[in-house]
C-alpha cells in the first residue's frame, strides 16, 4: 500500500471516498476500489480489464511499452540463453533459482512422475481418431482428478505440490498422446533418462519398432520455446485458472479449464491460426491484399500472431524465436517459403501507419509455428505445445493464490441491462409482443 491516496466524488450526492493506491515493487499502482460499492453504491466498470488488476502477484512481470518481460525478477532474454525449461519451472513455482542439488532433485522428481496410469490410456480410445488435440487435452486433464484424488486436498500445502508436480509431469505424456491417438500409432512410455523436451520429442515421434534419437538442436529449440511460453502474469488462461481455483475447485479441474482458455485465437489457438493465415496468403505478392483486408473495418479479418493487450512494443519472446528460427532452419538445410513469408509480412506491416498507430508487433504466436513445423510438429498440436509449457506458470498462479490467506472467491458484478421488473403473463394471454 502507497501513502498516496485518490479521492473519487459523486457530484449528485457531494460525497468524496478516499481511493488508497496498492503499490508493488514495478509497474504502475492499483487504485483500490473494493469499498466503492459500500460507500457510493457504484461498482467499477471494466470490460476486458483493460484498467483492472485482479491480484497481487511476485511470478512475472511485463512493461509492454518497454517490451520487458520478467520472471522472478529475471529477464526473459537471460533465461533463454543460459536456462533451462526445468530450471525455469523450478523458479515459477519457488521463486529462486535451484542450487545444482535443487535443481538434480527437481529434474529427476518431475521426470519420475512423467507416467500416467494405465486405466487413463483408455480415456484416448473413446475419442474420435480425428478429434483436435485440444479438445482431448481438455478432457483428458481434467479427468486427472479421477485418477490422482489423493493429492486433491487443497488446503493441504504438501497436497498441493504434489498435484503442481504430477502436472507439470504428465501433461507432455498427455500431449503426445493425443498426436499419437490422431496418427493412429501406439503410445510411447516416457524414458525417465532423458531431458524434459527430449523426452517430449521421443513420446511424439517414437515408435515401439524402431529406435529413435533425440536431436539434440530440435530439444534445445523446444526447450527454449517451453521457457518463453511458461508464464505471462495475468493472460486469459491464467486468470481462468485462478477464477475457477478461487471457488477450491480441483487443481486438474482448473488447469484443464486453463487449456480450454487457451484454445481461443484470440490467445493460445493464434500459433495455428498464423500458419494457416501463411498457407492462404500463399505468396508475397499477395500480401498487400491480407494487410488491407486486416486494416478495414468492415471485414472482421485480423492479421493473426499481430497485437497484444500488453505489449504495445515488439514481444520479447517473439524477437527471439524470429532468431531461432533462422537457427532451426539453417540447420534443417535451408529456408521455409512461410519463414520468408512471415518475414516480409512483418516487414510491411511494421511500415504500415494503421500498425504503427495501433502499435501492432509480432507477438510469441507470430513466428513459433515456424520452428514447430520444422520440427515435424503438425499445425494442430501446437497451442497443445503452447499448453505444456504454459502449465507451469497456470500452476504457480493456482499455488500463489492458494497460499494467499486473502484469496477470495472471484465473484465479479455486471451492469444489469436486461428488463426492469415485470410480471410473469399466463400463456394464454400472451401476445406477441410480450
Ligand atoms: N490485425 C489487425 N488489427 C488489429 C489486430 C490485428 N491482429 N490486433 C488489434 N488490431 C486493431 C483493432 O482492430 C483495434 O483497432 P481500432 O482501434 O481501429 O478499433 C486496435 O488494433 C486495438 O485492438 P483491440 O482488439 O482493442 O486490442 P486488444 O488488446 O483487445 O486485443 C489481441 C489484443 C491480441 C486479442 C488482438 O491484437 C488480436 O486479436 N490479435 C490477433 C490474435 C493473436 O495474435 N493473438 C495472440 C496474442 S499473444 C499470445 C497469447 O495471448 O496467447
Amino acid at each position: 500500500m502507497s501513502d498516496r491516496t485518490l479521492k473519487l466524488t459523486d457530484q449528485r450526492s457531494g460525497k468524496t471516498i478516499d481511493l488508497p493506491l496498492v503499490k508493488g515493487t514495478l509497474g504502475p499502482p492499483g487504485i483500490g476500489v473494493g469499498h466503492i460499492y459500500r460507500e457510493l453504491g457504484a461498482f467499477s466498470y471494466d470490460p476486458g480489464f483493460l484498467s483492472t488488476a485482479s491480484c497481487q502477484s511476485n511470478i512475472t512481470y511485463i512493461d509492454g511499452e518497454q517490451g520487458i518481460l520478467l520472471y522472478r525478477g529475471y529477464p526473459i532474454e537471460q533465461l533463454a540463453a543460459q536456462s533451462t525449461f526445468i530450471e525455469v519451472a523450478y523458479l515459477l513455482l519457488y521463486g529462486e533459482l535451484p542450487t545444482a542439488a535443487q535443481l538434480e532433485d527437481f529434474r529427476r522428481l518431475i521426470l519420475h512422475h512423467t507416467m500416467i496410469n494405465e486405466t487413463l490410456k483408455r480415456f484416448f480410445t473413446g475419442f474420435y481418431h480425428d478429434a483436435h488435440p485440444m479438445a482431448v487435452m481438455v478432457g483428458v486433464v481434467g479427468s486427472l482428478s479421477a485418477f490422482y484424488h489423493d493429492s486433491t486436498d487443497i488446503a493441504n500445502p504438501k497436497h498441493r505440490e504434489i498435484s503442481a508436480h504430477r502436472l507439470i509431469a504428465k501433461v507432455p505424456t498427455i500431449a503426445a498422446g493425443c498426436y499419437k491417438l490422431n496418427m493412429g500409432e501406439p503410445m510411447m512410455y516416457p524414458q525417465n533418462h532423458l531431458s524434459y523436451c527430449g523426452n517430449f520429442l521421443h513420446m511424439m515421434f517414437a515408435v515401439p519398432c524402431e529406435d529413435y534419437e533425440v536431436d539434440p538442436l530440435a530439444e534445445r529449440a523446444l526447450d527454449i520455446l517451453f521457457m518463453l511460453h511458461a508464464d505471462h502474469e495475468q493472460n486469459a488462461s491464467t486468470a481462468t485458472v485462478r477464477q475457477a481455483g478461487s471457488s477450491g475447485a480441483d487443481p486438474f479441474a482448473c488447469i484443464a479449464a486453463g487449456i480450454a482458455s487457451l484454445w481461443g485465437p484470440a490467445h493460445g489457438g493464434a500459433n495455428e491460426a498464423v500458419l494457416k493465415m501463411l498457407e492462404e496468403i500463399g505468396d508475397v505478392r499477395a500480401i498487400p491484399r491480407y494487410i488491407a483486408r486486416a486494416k478495414d473495418r468492415d471485414d472482421p479479418y485480423r492479421l493473426m500472431g499481430f497485437g497484444h493487450r500488453v505489449y504495445k512494443n515488439y514481444d520479447p519472446r517473439a524477437r527471439i524465436i524470429r532468431s531461432i528460427c533462422h537457427e532451426v532452419l539453417e540447420s534443417r538445410g535451408g529456408s521455409d517459403p512461410l519463414f520468408e513469408l512471415a518475414l516480409r509480412l512483418e516487414e510491411i506491416a511494421l511500415n504500415d501507419e494503421y500498425f504503427i498507430e495501433r502499435k501492432l508487433y509480432p507477438n510469441v504466436d507470430f513466428y513459433s509455428g515456424i520452428i514447430y513445423r520444422a520440427l515435424g510438429v503438425p499445425v494442430n498440436m501446437f497451442t497443445v505445445m503452447f499448453a505444456i509449457a504454459r502449465t507451469v506458470g497456470w500452476v504457480a498462479h493456482w499455488l500463489e493464490m492458494m497460499a494467499d490467506p486473502d484469496q477470495k472467491i472471484g465473484r465479479p458484478r455486471q451492469i444489469y441491462t436486461g428488463p426492469a421488473q415485470r410480471d410473469y403473463v399466463p400463456l394464454e394471454k400472451r401476445t406477441a409482443s410480450d
